[in-house]
């Protein structure tokens, strides 16, 4: 199979690249801006390599992507290249309103035209797969879980954006009959994600002796799911779901963003304990972000009941491993800031 990715330079994209050249016949043909979420040299271990292909294209060009469409012909396509910081969204919506919003629609019209002249038993295969997140649904009361029919109720420019590109992707199914899957994720934590995240940033807050911050009281619900499972998850749906389906992916166990924090700091106390006391003395409580959602919460049965997917690695293993992984890998850190974030707080509502 040939499946074209779009993000593949992003946290969850880099570890959905990976897989398939490791762990597949695949090939890959990776579409991804670069901006500054992008780690360009994640895959340098596995480069040059016969059965990948990397194209800087914005899914906002048009052009481009129609060029990519007929070079390399792809029998799959899976759609993550997207905006995703909540605070960056709240400092400025506009590049998500643009690659979210816009460059969906573009990538959706040239992927309908594409599919229109396939072959019959191509286009019977094509699939394409949306890859969007929980927070689209909004914040669900305690005791409650979201399905995949759920009413969208996003809070946030970030979650707004992706609920309208899940939007355009369902009426492209629905009008022009394009075979689409979607997916809805919980947060996602491992390797390799950019240091503005929770818990890449509370590690180098951490092992920088700065604060480590917590918005709000750290009350906030969400259910961490380790990025290699998403992955499972992802080529579960692509590959076996039903077309015009959506499937929720999530563990199934809710953490409070106070505990997560306190278990990372726990765990460098274990690998790198500090003369000054532990880790947990650094964290400090700030403003709250604004319209932040307080729990999020999925019922995943379809994609256990169908798909027979279930999350392999639990919180405190996968934990224990990303933060080795950050420990070990620091340079990459550095590298991912390029000047551009040091840690500093974003998201207080002062919109550009
Ligand atoms: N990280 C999570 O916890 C999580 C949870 C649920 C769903 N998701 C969804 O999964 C997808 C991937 O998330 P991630 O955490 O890997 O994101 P990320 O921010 O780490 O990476 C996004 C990638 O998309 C690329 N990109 C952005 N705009 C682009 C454009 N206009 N054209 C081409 N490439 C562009 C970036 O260069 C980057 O490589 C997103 O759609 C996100 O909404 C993420």
């Amino acid at each position: 199979m040939k499946i074209l990715i779009t993000g593949g330079c992003g946290f969850i994209g880099t570890a959905l690249v990976y897989r398939l050249l490791r762990q597949s016949t695949d090939t890959v043909i990776n579409v991804d801006k670069l901006t500054y979420a992008s780690n360009p040299h994640a895959l340098e271990d596995l480069l040059p390599h016969p059965r990948y292909m990397f194209c800087r294209v914005d899914i906002c060009d048009a052009e481009a992507l129609a060029e990519i469409f007929v070079v390399h012909s792809p029998d799959l396509v899976m759609h993550l290249a997207a905006e995703t910081h909540v605070d960056r969204s709240i400092d400025d919506p506009r590049p998500f309103i643009q690659s979210n919003c816009v460059g969906t629609s573009v990538l959706l019209h040239e992927v309908l035209r594409y599919w229109r002249t396939l072959p019959e038993q191509k286009r019977q295969r094509f699939r394409f797969h949306h890859v969007s997140t929980d927070e689209v649904f909004g914040s669900v009361p305690e005791g409650r879980y979201f399905t995949e029919d759920s009413p969208l109720n996003p809070s946030s420019p970030y979650a707004a954006t992706k609920a309208a590109s899940d939007h355009l992707v369902w009426s492209w199914h629905g009008t022009y009959g394009l075979p689409i899957l979607v997916s809805y994720s919980s947060n996602n934590f491992g390797p390799r994600q950019f240091p503005e995240k929770l818990i890449p940033v509370t590690l180098a807050r951490a092992l920088s002796g700065q604060s480590v911050l917590l918005y709000g009281k750290g009350e906030q619900q969400r259910d961490w799911l380790y990025v290699e499972d998403h992955v499972d998850a992802l080529l579960a749906v692509l590959h076996h779901g039903r077309p015009g389906r959506a499937y929720n992916v999530a563990t199934g166990v809710l953490r409070r963003n106070v505990d997560v924090v306190t278990a990372v700091c726990a765990e460098l106390d274990r690998r790198r304990p500090r003369r000054q006391g532990p880790y947990r003395d650094l964290i400090r409580l700030v403003d709250d972000r604004p319209a932040h959602d307080r729990r999020y919460a999925l019922d995943t049965s379809r994609i256990r009941d169908e798909l027979g997917w279930r999350p392999a690695t639990d919180f405190a293993a996968g934990l224990a491993g990303t933060v080795a992984w950050y420990l070990d890998n620091t340079e990459w850190q550095d590298a991912m800031v390029k000047g551009q974030y040091r840690g500093e707080r974003l998201g207080l509502g002062q919109p550009a």
